[in-house]
């Protein structure tokens, strides 16, 4: 029985839910978190995940928000963990998928025949800022780590920075419920997936100058748990500027 999602934000009118251990564990599926953004009346889903997570997370987020309410599926990228279950949703509820522009077209792929029409916001490159009932959800630019079309979302209400593939750390469901808030006992959980699914090291030090200016409480990945903090996040950001990414020993791989 997966447990009740982790609290990462509660105010009277604004909440954000983490539900981290829908997804069975037994080896085959990697851990997953799925985020519940309800601001008033207004409710969206960050990185819905794949057909895996569909069912418990439909039935879990009915405890707190009416799915048939829900405005938005927010996608950081186009990966299955993200939107594989695109189909049930848009089946299931009247929302709208947001997602880069340039997997617009390729979302469909994963729907019935029709089913996306005039039901996806294509982010352009630049990002945006999308109204989430009295506030707005900051659409940050955020190409390359690891998707050619990535947007991370902040919440100026929480201070929370969702970041999908970035920060992930590999563990259970329960443990992704613990924030870290000391960073260094935490990289050796993050660096494989970090020097792998990142694309090369220009891009992290593009974007910690950029996610530097922001005033950040927690930054919240979509596989493992969240970085509390300004010393950890600080430690986070110092961290990405020296790692190193294997593209450029990939490079000597491919054969001309
Ligand atoms: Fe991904
Ligand atoms: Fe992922």
């Amino acid at each position: 029985m997966p447990q009740e999602p982790l609290e990462l934000y509660r105010d009277k009118n604004h909440t954000c839910l983490m539900f981290s251990d829908l997804v069975e564990e037994d080896g085959q599926a990697v851990q997953a978190n799925q985020f519940l953004i309800v601001d008033d009346d207004t409710g969206a889903i960050i990185d819905p995940g794949g057909n895996l997570a569909f069912n418990e997370l439909f039935m879990g987020m009915s405890k707190h928000f009416p799915p048939h309410k829900l405005s938005y599926l927010i996608a950081s990228h186009a990966d299955p963990d993200i939107i594989a279950s695109l189909d049930r949703w848009l089946s299931s509820t009247k929302a709208t998928l947001v997602i880069s522009r340039i997997w617009e077209r390729f979302a469909p792929h994963f729907t019935k025949l029709g089913k996306t029409e005039n039901r996806i916001i294509g982010v352009p490159d630049s990002g945006g800022r999308l109204p989430l009932g009295r506030h707005e959800l900051v659409l940050l630019p955020a190409h390359f780590m690891h998707s050619e079309g990535n947007f991370h979302f902040y919440d100026p209400v929480s201070r929370i920075l969702f970041t999908g593939d970035l920060g992930v750390s590999m563990t259970s469901g329960a443990d992704a419920r613990v924030p870290v808030t000391h960073l260094a006992p935490h990289i050796p959980r993050m660096e494989g997936f970090h020097r792998r699914y990142m694309v090369s090291n220009k891009i992290l030090r593009l974007w910690t100058r950029m996610a530097r200016q922001l005033d950040i409480a927690m930054v919240v990945p979509q596989h493992g748990a969240p970085i509390m903090g300004k010393p950890a996040i600080d430690d986070f950001f110092q961290w990405l500027d020296s790692l190193m990414c294997v593209f450029h020993a990939m490079a000597d791989t491919i054969p001309c």
